[in-house]
This record gives C-alpha cells, sequence and structure tokens, in this order.
C-alpha cells in the first residue's frame, strides 16, 4: 500500500467502491464525505468573500465537473437561505495535459469565452496548468479572478501559484475519483484514492 509521510490513507474495505475497480485501488484518501463536507465551507468562505459581485464560474473540465457542480450547489444552497444572494452564470472550458499519470508539455484549452470570475477548478497539479489558464483568464480584464482548486498537492520546490480556495492539500501521488481520471477511467468513482500498480498497469494506453 501507499506509505509516505507516515499516513496510509484508508483502508478500501472501510467503503462501498464499484467493483469493477477491485484490485485497481491502493487506498481511499479523502472519502466523498469528507469532500463534502470541506465543499460546504469552501462555499461560505466564497460567498462570505464576493460582497456583491455578480460570479461567472468557469469550471474546468472534464476532471472539474463533479467539484465544481457541488461547489456551485452549495453557493446556491447558501444564498437561497441569506438575504445575500449572489448572480451566477457557468461556463465550462476543457484542458488536457496529462497522458497516463505524466503531465504532457502540450496544454490544450478548449471553449474559452467572456469570463469574469473563475471560481470552479479541479485539481492543481504542477501549478504549470493553472499559470496558462489565469493568463489567458486575464486577457478579459475580469474584475476579479479568483481560483478554487480541491486539491493541491505537496511538492518540494513552493507552487507557482496557489488557488485562492484549496479544498486539500496532499502528498504528491496521482490520485483518481471524484472524476479526476486516469486515461478517462476512475471518474465513476466517489471518493479521492490511489492507483495501485496493477490499476496503472491495466489502464495504460
Ligand atoms: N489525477 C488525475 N488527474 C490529474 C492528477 C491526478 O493526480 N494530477 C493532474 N491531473
Ligand atoms: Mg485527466
Amino acid at each position: 500500500t501507499a506509505s509516505y509521510l507516515g499516513w496510509f490513507g484508508y483502508s478500501l474495505d472501510l467503503f462501498n467502491y464499484p467493483t469493477h475497480y477491485s484490485g485497481d485501488l491502493d487506498c481511499v484518501i479523502i472519502p466523498h464525505g469528507v469532500i463534502m463536507d470541506r465543499t460546504e465551507r469552501l462555499a461560505r468562505n466564497i460567498m462570505d468573500d464576493l460582497g456583491d459581485h455578480d460570479i461567472v464560474v468557469l469550471c474546468v473540465l472534464k476532471g472539474g465537473y463533479q467539484f465544481c457542480a457541488d461547489l456551485v450547489e452549495r453557493i446556491k444552497a447558501l444564498s437561497r437561505n441569506s438575504n445575500h444572494t449572489i448572480p451566477m452564470r457557468v461556463h465550462f472550458i476543457r484542458l488536457r495535459s496529462y497522458l497516463n499519470d505524466q503531465s504532457t508539455e502540450d496544454l490544450h484549452i478548449l471553449g474559452a469565452e467572456d469570463l469574469s470570475f473563475l471560481a470552479g477548478k479541479g485539481i492543481v497539479g504542477t501549478g504549470k496548468t493553472m499559470e496558462t489558464l489565469l493568463q489567458h483568464v486575464k486577457a478579459f480584464k475580469p474584475k476579479m479572478i479568483k481560483v478554487a482548486g480541491l486539491l493541491v498537492k505537496r511538492v518540494q520546490h513552493s507552487l507557482a501559484s496557489v488557488p485562492d480556495y484549496v479544498g486539500f492539500e496532499i502528498p504528491n501521488r496521482f490520485v483518481v475519483g471524484y472524476a479526476l481520471d486516469y486515461n478517462e477511467y476512475f471518474r465513476d468513482l466517489n471518493h479521492i484514492c490511489i492507483i495501485s500498480e496493477s490499476g496503472k498497469k491495466k489502464y495504460k494506453v
């Protein structure tokens, strides 16, 4: 199993997960319920910071779709229960930079339009992806840009850019689940897990 910084993750036996992935995972590092609880708090923080600004949420596909959808739901719920409602529009763009578990040099941005608030991003790995995207978004001169990332990986050197809202800091390991994929597999897994060596082999392209 995964061994890093004395943290072994949760045994897979503690949770339900799709049986078609048995043998493909090492451990659960963030159970789905914990992601939901954290997302609720992030939504609160975002609401508190935003004041009266309209939001344009820019969801980064594909890995960010689940986090973005859940975060938007929580913001809506908080909005409903207060006299402080925030108009939200949601846009989608698509980035692709990973092959197997490796970051590739070429980053593709598809579908970027008129963007004035950035609020949903699934994951920040090296930070290279985020930097490139931010450059692109800044060109549209939004009033304010905020980045929300569910995960930030602990890396040796300090990150070039860190999201304004971070869900969890995790070890620098390749993770899957909650819409994060390995060659398009594991998006249908609710928990964030570490893929096993045999899992990597099985779904390698
Ligand atoms: N998992 C899935 N996709 C990713 C990751 C990861 O750990 N890092 C960057 N993209
Ligand atoms: Mg991917």
